[in-house]
């Protein structure tokens, strides 16, 4: 693998899902393949999972991890060409990511969109302009559109969990009172597209994903009848892509409660965390045995133990 910016760079799906939960049994069992190698964790959002499963699963490949945070202890980056910098940006991504390429051997990078501009988050300019620009390779830690590293644990979760060969798996929205991005749900979709499940994804009318991610999997408005039979529930909130980055419902009939469940084939409820409770989920759900958060939190180790490893090969 020569870098893990979307789910595309996977090749064998089967293979690196077999790949990772051999190195949950025996996460040390490759600490001499990142021995005098050094990764740079990036962020320019918050996080607590990517952050320190990243930092884990690096560090038991036997590699040094260096973490810098944007905004808090780095320069202001300028990413436009040709600008006179007498404003708030201090360094050109030019210098930095060259910099940073010269200390680090793997670049992996958190930067979220703007869900202001959509032409520039759709471009990805954060993460293409350190490819550009930088000289290793690029890891993605959720980036505008995406969050590979994620859903590559919840293929983890779902594979190790599922009970019959082909589980029905559901994509609800969820209400959350802030405009938050469709990396997540993104990147599932496109998960679930490329995985032995019957898939369904359940929103209220208008709040359309982008439909080049989309495609032909069905799309259900009511969401009990979406939940029917369903095995695993995957639940996340998104802002509106049409009218980008709006909140344009905030029904709180969507909230998942045991009444949502009921109609459930006892299915898991999963989400990616940070969760708000009792807007997105019920108390009454996330602590029952259906809730598998914290499986799925742990699986997020695995996922980029299995992409980092692979990169290292490919860079020996
Ligand atoms: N799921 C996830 O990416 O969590 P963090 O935002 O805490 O990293």
């Amino acid at each position: 693998m020569k870098e893990y910016l979307d789910i595309s760079d996977i090749n064998n799906l089967h293979e690196i899902i077999d790949e990772a939960i051999s190195l949950k049994k025996a996460p040390y069992s490759f600490e001499e393949l990142g021995k005098h190698k050094t990764i740079g964790l990036l962020f320019f959002n918050s996080s607590l999972r990517t952050r320190l499963s990243t930092q884990k699963a690096a560090q038991q490949l036997g590699m040094h991890c260096i973490v810098i945070n944007f905004g808090a202890d780095a320069w202001g980056l300028e990413f436009e060409d040709g600008t006179v910098m007498n404003g708030s940006t201090t360094e050109h991504i030019k210098e930095a990511a060259a910099v940073i390429s010269q200390y680090c051997d793997i670049i992996a990078i958190r930067a979220f969109p703007t869900l202001t501009d959509k032409e520039k988050d759709l471009s990805e300019h954060v993460l293409n302009n350190f490819k550009k620009y930088g000289s290793v390779p690029i890891v993605n830690m959720e980036s505008a559109t995406a969050h590979p590293l994620q859903a590559l644990a919840d293929a983890i979760t779902i594979t190790e969990l599922k009970k019959t060969a082909k589980p029905k798996v559901v994509l609800s929205w969820a209400p959350h009172p802030k405009a938050l991005p469709h990396a997540v749900a993104n990147s599932f979709t496109k998960m679930m597209q490329r995985m032995d499940v019957d898939f369904v994804i359940t929103h209220p009318e208008g709040y359309e994903l982008n439909p080049e991610v989309t495609k032909d999997t069905p799309i259900v408005y009511d969401q009990e009848e979406a939940f029917k039979d369903a095995d695993f529930i995957y639940v996340k909130n998104w802002s509106n892509y049409k009218e980008y980055g709006k909140v344009v419902n905030n029904d709180p009939s969507w909230t998942i409660s045991n009444k949502q469940m009921a109609v459930t084939n006892n299915a898991k409820f999963m989400h990616c965390l940070p969760v708000r409770r009792n807007v997105i989920v019920a108390d009454e759900v996330i602590d029952s045995d259906a809730s598998v958060v914290i499986e799925q939190a742990n699986n997020r180790t695995y996922s980029a133990q299995v992409v980092l490893k692979r990169i290292l090969e490919h860079l020996k």
